[in-house]
């Protein structure tokens, strides 16, 4: 008799279902759209996991105000810089996906996270399909993460992985990585997406019936989404992102999607012999190197989370050779340079049609938020006219189409950040300067429109 088989092919674009996989889907005509997926029986629980359903206990509706918290809902990894990006430690029973060039250092960060995690009470697994235990071993000893109740294991199957969490039963589980796991009930090659979306759904599953907190690595492909793209993003309650140059020690920790708290949140490391430490002054850092009295250079208190962060914005203005001139920029979005390429040059009459202009932000780190609007404009309009800004200058404020200042958001905390690292003088919004309330330790100066900055500059 023939086996009966329990997968078949699905369309992700179109839902078309086919006993075999093809490239294309016969319905819709889209390429490379068809994935292996569990057929899902009458009367079965949809994800199998031996039988057991969603949440176990508390599975009837319940008052809000009955719902039981444990008392510590969010364990701490001991590593100060990885709490933050949490939310403040990791909540319990929660599925955390992070994702990181290879190379980078995820499995060093989580051997380093269980180790500070593991104790008499908290046990902790860390499997790696990638490796063999002795390998791990010895990884663990450089880094010097040998707790007693710190468990490994090498392995590749979904199946044995569940059964051994289960007998275990760890406080948190590490899977590194998710591309190397298979479930032998799909026929697709370990690392596909049928097979990353299935072995991560199990997990969550897991995760949540036996509050285990799960981290899951995954890699990233080339364009640089996680591997098994965006059907992973929405399994998990919490997506990191572990970025930074191979060239340099510092790598930054950054939340993309986070359940438990803020989205924005970075943490920074530096990685060195006995792996990954936390950098405490990040400002410092992004700083240290910062050539003083040169034009092209300011430096903004731009807001990463809930914490501000000191970043130097370099432009450099230089003739074109190129009909269309070009702007190019790293760690800043180019359209918001263009846009506000053409304010400056529309509302203070600096040319900039026949020139090229480069932006970076020193240090490797990216800012996305409105903000630092004011501080790219100083740093171009400063390049373009070959004037160095007072070094003691931060700059602040969202820039508007017709040169207005707008306001911004958390400008005392911002202040604070400067005045500790030794900035005296901050160009704010002035509709934030009128809402100010107590002095504080800078000179505020209150700017309505970039035409004020000008007065600076030159
Ligand atoms: P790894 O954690 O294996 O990266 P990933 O899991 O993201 O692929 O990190 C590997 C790199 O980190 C490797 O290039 C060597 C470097 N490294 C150190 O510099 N110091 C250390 O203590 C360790 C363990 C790794
Ligand atoms: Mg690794």
């Amino acid at each position: 008799m023939k086996e009966k088989r329990h997968t078949h092919f699905v369309c992700q674009a179109c839902g078309h279902q086919s006993s075999k996989w093809m490239g294309r889907c016969p319905q819709c005509t889209q390429w490379n759209t068809l994935v292996e997926e569990k057929k899902v029986e009458a009367g079965r629980d949809k994800n199998g996991l031996l039988g057991s359903g969603i949440g176990g206990e508390g599975e009837s509706p319940q008052p809000i105000d009955q719902v039981k918290m444990s008392e510590n809902d969010r364990i701490s990894t001991g590593i100060g810089e990885f709490d933050r990006v949490l939310g403040g430690g990791i909540v319990a029973g929660s599925v955390i996906l992070i994702g990181g060039d290879p190379g980078i250092g995820k499995s060093t960060l989580l051997l380093q996270a269980l180790n500070g995690l593991a104790s008499e009470d908290c046990r902790v697994l860390y499997i790696s399909g990638e490796e063999s235990v002795r390998q791990i071993k010895m990884r663990a000893q450089r880094l010097s993460t040998l707790s007693p109740h710190l468990f490994v294991m090498a392995e590749n199957s979904l199946e044995k992985i569940l059964r051994e969490t289960m007998t275990l039963k760890p406080k948190m589980l590490v899977i590194d990585s998710i591309q190397t796991i298979y479930t032998s009930e799909l026929q697709s090659a370990p690392g596909s997406i049928g097979q990353v979306r299935e072995s991560s759904a199990r997990l969550a599953m897991l995760s949540k019936s036996k509050e285990i907190s799960t981290c899951i690595i995954g890699h990233v492909t080339k364009e640089g989404a996680i591997a098994g793209p965006r059907v992973l993003e929405h399994m998990v309650d919490t997506v990191l992102y572990f970025e930074g140059d191979r060239g340099h020690p510092y790598r930054i920790l950054r939340t993309v999607k986070n359940r438990f708290g803020s989205a924005n949140e970075i943490g920074v490391f530096e990685m060195n012999e006995e792996g990954l430490s936390e950098v405490f002054n990040p400002s410092e850092l992004f700083l240290s190197q910062r050539s003083m009295n040169v034009s092209g250079s300011v430096v903004v208190p731009s807001m990463e989370g809930s914490r501000p962060i000191l970043v130097e914005i370099q432009a450099l203005v230089s003739h074109t050779n190129l009909a269309v001139p070009r702007r190019t920029s790293i760690g800043v979005d180019h359209q918001r340079v263009s846009l506000l390429a053409a304010v400056l040059e529309r509302q203070l009459n600096v040319p900039l049609y026949n020139r090229d202009i480069f932006l970076n932000v020193a240090g490797g780190v990216k800012v996305e938020e409105p903000a630092i609007d004011l501080g790219i404009v100083a740093a171009v309009a400063s390049s373009a006219l070959n004037k160095s800004i007072d070094t003691k200058t931060v700059f602040i404020g969202e820039v508007g189409l017709t040169g207005e200042v707008r306001g911004i958001s958390q400008l005392e905390i911002r202040l604070k950040e400067a005045s500790k690292l030794g900035f005296k003088t901050a160009l704010v919004p002035e509709v934030n300067k009128e809402r100010m309330h107590g002095a504080s330790s800078m000179k505020v100066v209150g700017v309505s429109s970039i035409k004020d900055v000008l007065t600076i500059v030159s």
